[in-house]
């Protein structure tokens, strides 16, 4: 069949590529990648503002590149993403170094030295789209050659990119304000501290404007109060993938300093979940994947899976490294371990049960309280076998333990799980309650009425509207409910 030649257009193809989703942080990370896997000792980065006519450079120590290597390397797609890569590489497609730059702002420059030799080359975009063509400058611009500087010692790369519009507005009439500029710089510090973490605690230096970054270690490294889980193999697509479960201590054993830093950089209610490696570097953090709610008492859970870049096909890794899918073949073990992390935090955060060895199965007959049902639909019962409350209700009068019976299941009703889910669905949607609440309503009602305390319809909806959970539904949403559900003469006179 006859074929016609087609080249792409310059212009349209390179404001598609510089939409592919990044953001700062991403981009950045997938720079600093090259630079890991040119074996860097150090990467210096270096924002500078200049009123938002700054730029940004990314300067290591690592290989550098030949004349070819780097005119190989300014190329679109210069490795074919199906190739087998080398142990560790964290490079995929052939693309990242130019689509990440572009994401940020419109003029690429890289110097480069191997073996003593200089190379050098600009992409500009603003002639680029001119011309319609795709013609890469051998030289950087002389008017930025001051600050992009030269490569100390005998190999390593600069790459600097500038007029930095989709970074912060430049030549735009929304510049970004210097405490913005600077604020975005900080959130950038603090995402590669956390993914680089496993780098960093292998000793690669990285600065952001001289400052040095310090690893985050999701998983609490050297506390000795956290839970390690087993070890897990398990093969996807024959592909061996490593699953290590950590349940986090108590939030009572940390000072307020410790507390929030282990927070992270979404804090401990969202930083629960997983967290995904692809040859040592974080590509995916804190999510359940569809899997679970992250619910406050589940936070203690983080769940550490690696996989290597042979693998990446069955991960479906993104060319910006930030997100992947779970393969399907993996769901089930993975919703399988960390249900049973999940039920450990849940009964730590609520009962605080001391938990020193390695996946110890907590519960026992002392529990104040149980977990009912699926981890799901969960909600937390009292022990109504505990000794001390059967050797109690033992002694007492009906009368005594009819009250004492009201009383549990006030508590039970008003425990912080309970409340808290309450609260979750509340908020989603205001008035429309949802069969869970409503029950919740109902429950609080008919144990309110059942006292034997005189109470009438308002006040009971009055008293229920105010406590926690509740305040999003309006009073007379639940008098509603209780007039159409609750049994008010028969209860009231039991
Ligand atoms: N800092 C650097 N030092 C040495 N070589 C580099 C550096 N940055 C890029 N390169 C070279 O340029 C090539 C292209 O980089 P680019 O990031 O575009 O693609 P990649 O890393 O191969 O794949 P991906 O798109 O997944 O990042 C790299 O494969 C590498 O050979
Ligand atoms: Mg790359």
């Amino acid at each position: 069949m006859a074929t016609i030649q087609t080249q792409p257009n310059a212009a349209p193809v390179i404001q598609a590529l510089r939409s592919i989703g990044y953001n700062a942080q991403t981009a950045i990370a997938d720079i600093a990648d090259n630079s890991v896997d040119a074996k860097a000792q150090y990467i210096h980065i270096e924002f500078e503002y200049e009123m938002g006519n700054g730029y940004i450079k990314i300067e290591d120590n690592g290989t550098g590149m030949t004349d070819a290597e780097i005119q190989q390397a300014m190329t679109f797609g210069s490795k074919d993403p199906r190739e087998k890569r080398a142990k560790e590489e964290l490079g995929r497609f052939g693309m990242g170094l130019k689509t990440a730059s572009f994401s940020m702002g419109k003029r690429l420059c890289i110097i480069t030295k191997k073996d003593g030799k200089i190379s050098e080359r600009c992409w500009d975009l603003d002639y680029v789209s001119d011309k319609n063509e795709w013609l890469l400058f051998t030289t950087i611009p002389n008017e930025i050659r001051n600050k992009i500087g030269q490569v100390e010692g005998n190999s390593g790369t600069i790459v600097f990119i500038d007029r930095l519009d989709r970074f912060c507005g430049f030549g735009t009439h929304k510049v970004l304000k210097k405490d913005s500029y600077y604020s975005k710089v900080k959130r950038i510090h603090r995402y590669l501290e956390m993914v680089f973490h496993v780098m960093l605690e292998k000793g690669l230096l990285i600065t952001i404007n001289g400052n040095a970054l310090y690893p985050w270690n999701p998983f609490l490294q050297g506390n000795t109060r956290r839970i390690e889980g087993e070890e897990q193999m398990i093969k996807v697509n024959k592909k061996l993938v490593k699953i290590t479960p950590y349940v986090l201590p108590h939030p009572s054993t940390f000072n307020q300093a410790d507390y929030k830093h282990a927070g992270g950089v979404k804090g401990w209610r969202d930083q629960q979940g997983f967290y995904i490696y692809r040859e040592n570097r974080m590509v995916s953090f804190g999510d359940w994947f569809g899997m679970f709610p992250k619910d406050v008492p589940s936070e203690l859970v983080r769940i550490k899976i690696e996989f290597s870049n042979e693998a990446d096909d069955d991960w479906k890794i993104d060319v910006k490294k930030s997100t992947i899918s779970v393969p399907d073949e993996a769901r089930e073990d993975l919703q399988s371990i960390a249900k049973f992390y999940r039920k450990i935090s849940q009964e730590m955060m609520l009962y605080r049960t001391k938990a020193t060895r390695t996946g110890e199965k907590i519960k026992g007959t002392l529990n104040t309280w149980e977990l009912s049902t699926d981890d799901v639909n969960s909600s937390y019962i009292l022990n109504r076998t505990h000794p001390v409350i059967t050797e109690i209700l033992k002694i007492v009068d009906s009368d005594a333990r009819r009250k004492l019976n009201v009383y549990l299941k006030l508590v039970e009703l008003g425990s912080p799980n309970n409340l808290l889910k309450t609260a979750n669905m509340v908020k989603k949607e205001v008035q429309q309650i949802d069969e869970k609440s409503k029950k919740l309503i109902i429950d609080y009602a008919e144990v309110l009425f059942s006292t034997g305390i005189e109470l009438d319809i308002d006040k009971v909806a009055e008293t229920i509207s105010m406590m926690a959970g509740f305040e999003g539904i309006e009073i007379h949403t639940i008098k509603t409910i209780i007039e159409k559900e609750v049994d008010i003469d028969v209860s009231s006179n039991t």
